[in-house]
């Protein structure tokens, strides 16, 4: 039986490339440019499957244009706001994710923004690598102290609660919201907040890690950016659609958030420049499970994902 033909749209791991190279007639796009819309119309015309990345959109418009042939697409990232998912189901083809395996280093990168926003890294590595550190005094750089303070986490998913773990660590006070409380054994002693508004109250530190859907864009406007106890820090990892950009510059100039850490972005590539003016600001471009460990997971939990579907069974990820 000849095999199934596969369309790898980015450099995804060596590992994940050899091992599709051996179940799959697979063609990779070494040049690591995202796919454009043009491109994935003609791919599944070609191919059985593709295994993108959220850089590469699955617009409605787009699937309405897809070729028969594709059956699956196996996706290498948890978020999948750049697929319509329901478009995708209509015309029958499998969509999964790569949920788990990115948990930690996302957690992990989310408590550097977290730490880098509340103890002033950019300003004082700006200060420092320009050669303008000249005096220091008892009054300079002082920042607001993570260890004890209260937490509030939006999104107590798998990425959430990693997250939640790492700040255990810092004794941190945990607070979440969530779409429905957690059973103790998952909830480690968090306590729940069964409005968004009643978390940003005692939110000292918010790290956002839910997804982007239609109910959370802007999910931090102007009214919640209030709502914050003052001097708060903005932590996101998750998805940049989350936070009204803004509105979180106009929080960060009245100082009523005393700073943000940032690694998603409203317009990515490229980020909002806006934000380069603001040196409590701290951000980082969309590298959350950017780690080799991570990316190896991704890439190899994409394609069990696809050997199940060829296999003839659900992948374990299917959504
Ligand atoms: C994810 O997996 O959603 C990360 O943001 C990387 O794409």
């Amino acid at each position: 039986m000849s095999k199934p033909r596969l369309w790898i749209t980015r450099r995804l791991s060596d590992a994940t490339l050899e091992r599709a190279a051996k179940t799959y007639d697979v063609v990779i796009n070494y040049d690591d440019t995202p796919g454009t819309a043009e491109q994935i119309i003609a791919a599944s015309a070609e191919f059985d499957a593709i295994l993108p990345c959220h850089s590469e959109h699955f617009s409605a418009e787009v699937v309405a244009k897809l070729d028969p042939r594709l059956k699956i697409v196996a996706n290498h990232s948890v978020g999948v706001d750049h697929c319509d998912l329901e478009a995708l189901r209509a015309r029958g083809i499998t969509v999964t994710n790569t949920p788990d395996v990115l948990s930690d280093a996302t957690a992990e990168l989310a408590m550097l923004l977290m730490l880098g926003a509340a103890r002033h890294a950019v300003a004082g590595d700006r200060t420092v690598r320009s050669g303008k550190w000249d005096s220091w005094s008892p009054a300079f750089m002082v920042g607001k102290q993570v260890t004890g303070a209260r937490l509030g986490i939006i999104g107590m998913g798998r990425v959430g609660r990693a997250f939640a773990a790492k700040a255990r660590g810092f004794d941190m006070e945990i607070h979440y919201f969530n779409r429905s409380e957690l059973p103790p054994t998952q909830a480690q002693g968090a306590k729940y907040h069964s409005s968004v508004e009643s978390l940003l109250s005692v939110a000292d530190f918010l790290s956002l890690h839910c997804p982007a859907t239609a109910e959370t864009n802007d999910l931090m406007n102007a009214e919640r950016f209030a709502l914050l106890p003052k001097g708060a820090v903005v932590v996101n990892s998750a998805r940049g659609a989350l936070v009204d950009e803004e509105a979180l510059m106009a929080a960060l100039d009245t100082g009523h958030v005393a700073a943000a850490g940032l690694d998603c972005f409203k317009v990515e590539p490229g980020g909002n420049p806006a934000f380069s003016d603001y040196h409590n600001v701290f951000m980082l471009p969309h590298i959350g499970s950017a780690t080799r460990t991570t990316r190896d997971a991704m890439g190899f939990r994409a394609l069990d994902n696809l050997d199940a579907f060829f296999a003839g069974k659900t992948p374990q990820d299917v959504l």
